[in-house]
C-alpha cells in the first residue's frame, strides 16, 4: 500500500504509431550527460549513435572528447589506469574504475547501466520519470506499521522504488539544473520526462522502424483479407 505504480507518462514514442521527438531526446541526452553520467554508464550506446537523434558528426566528436576511456596499461607514476579521450566508436563508459570503487562511492549500492533500464523495469519510461520526481519524506503511518523500514543513513525514501529506500540521492533537485539549448524551461519534471524519453531511445533505437513495419503489415493483411474474401465469393458464385 506504500509502494506506488508509476504515474502515466505521455511520450511521442508511445503507442503503435509513436515516433521519437528528437528535440526531446537531445534534451534528455543533455540531462544524462550533465547529471546521470556522473554515476551511470550507457554501455550499449556508442557516441556515434547520437547521429540518429540529430547531432552532427562534429558535435558527436566534440561530445566524445569529454569522456575518458581506460586503456589496458597503468600510469607508471601513480599506479592509476591510463586513459585516452573517447572517440565516436566508443560506448558511454562507467565513471568508476571498477565495482569496488563504484560501491565505495554509493553507500555500497551499484549504479546500474541505464542503456536498457526502460525495458528492465515494468512501465519503464513512466517508472524512471516517477522515480526521479518521487523522492519524499517517509510517511509516518509506514513507520508506525513497520518500524524496521526506517530509511537508513545514506538511503532515500522513494515510494516508486520497489523496496522504498533507494541508495541513489535525488539527482534532479532544482529547476534550471541544466540549461537547454532549445530554450525549453528546465523544470525538474521536464528534465525527468526528457531523460526518460532519451532512455526509451537508448533501449530501443529501432522503435520507429518497428512501428513502420507494423503499419505496413496491418495494411498488407487488410488487403490480403479483402482479396481472399473476393476470391471466396468468386469460387463459390456458381453454387446455390
Ligand atoms: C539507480 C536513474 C543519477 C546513483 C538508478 C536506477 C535508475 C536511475 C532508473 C534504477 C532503479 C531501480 O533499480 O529500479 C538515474 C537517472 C539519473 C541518475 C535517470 C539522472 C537524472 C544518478 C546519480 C547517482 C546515481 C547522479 C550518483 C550520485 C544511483 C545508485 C543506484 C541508482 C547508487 C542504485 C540504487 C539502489 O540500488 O538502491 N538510477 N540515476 N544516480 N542510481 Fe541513478
Amino acid at each position: 500500500e506504500f509502494h506506488l505504480h508509476p504515474k502515466p507518462l505521455a511520450l511521442a514514442s508511445n503507442g503503435p504509431l509513436g515516433r521519437f521527438d528528437r528535440q526531446q531526446l537531445q534534451r534528455g541526452f543533455q540531462v544524462y550527460k550533465e547529471v546521470c553520467a556522473a554515476c551511470h554508464s550507457l554501455k550499449y550506446v556508442s557516441f556515434r549513435d547520437l547521429h540518429e537523434i540529430g547531432f552532427t558528426e562534429a558535435e558527436v566528436k566534440a561530445i566524445a572528447k569529454q569522456w575518458a576511456i581506460e586503456v589496458p596499461s597503468v600510469n607508471p607514476d601513480t599506479g592509476e589506469p591510463a586513459t585516452r579521450k573517447a572517440e565516436a566508436a566508443d560506448k558511454f563508459p562507467t565513471p568508476y574504475p571498477n565495482e569496488v570503487a563504484a560501491r565505495a562511492a554509493n553507500n555500497n549500492a551499484l549504479p546500474p547501466d541505464l542503456s536498457l533500464m526502460t525495458k528492465a523495469r515494468h512501465d519503464g519510461a513512466a517508472y524512471v520519470h516517477s522515480l526521479l520526481t518521487g523522492y519524499q519524506d517517509q510517511p509516518a503511518e509506514l513507520l508506525k506499521k513497520f518500524p524496521d523500514s526506517k530509511t537508513g543513513t545514506g538511503l532515500h525514501y522513494n515510494p516508486y522504488f520497489a523496496n522504498l529506500n533507494i541508495a541513489m540521492p535525488p539527482p534532479l533537485v532544482a529547476d534550471g539544473q541544466v540549461t537547454y539549448a532549445d530554450g525549453t524551461p528546465a523544470t525538474v519534471d521536464q528534465m525527468a520526462q526528457d531523460v526518460s524519453a532519451f532512455l526509451v531511445w537508448t533501449a530501443e533505437p529501432k522503435l520507429e522502424s518497428r512501428h513502420r513495419t507494423g503499419v505496413a503489415v496491418v495494411i498488407f493483411l487488410l488487403i490480403a483479407t479483402g482479396l481472399a474474401f473476393m476470391a471466396y465469393r468468386n469460387v463459390w458464385s456458381g453454387i446455390k
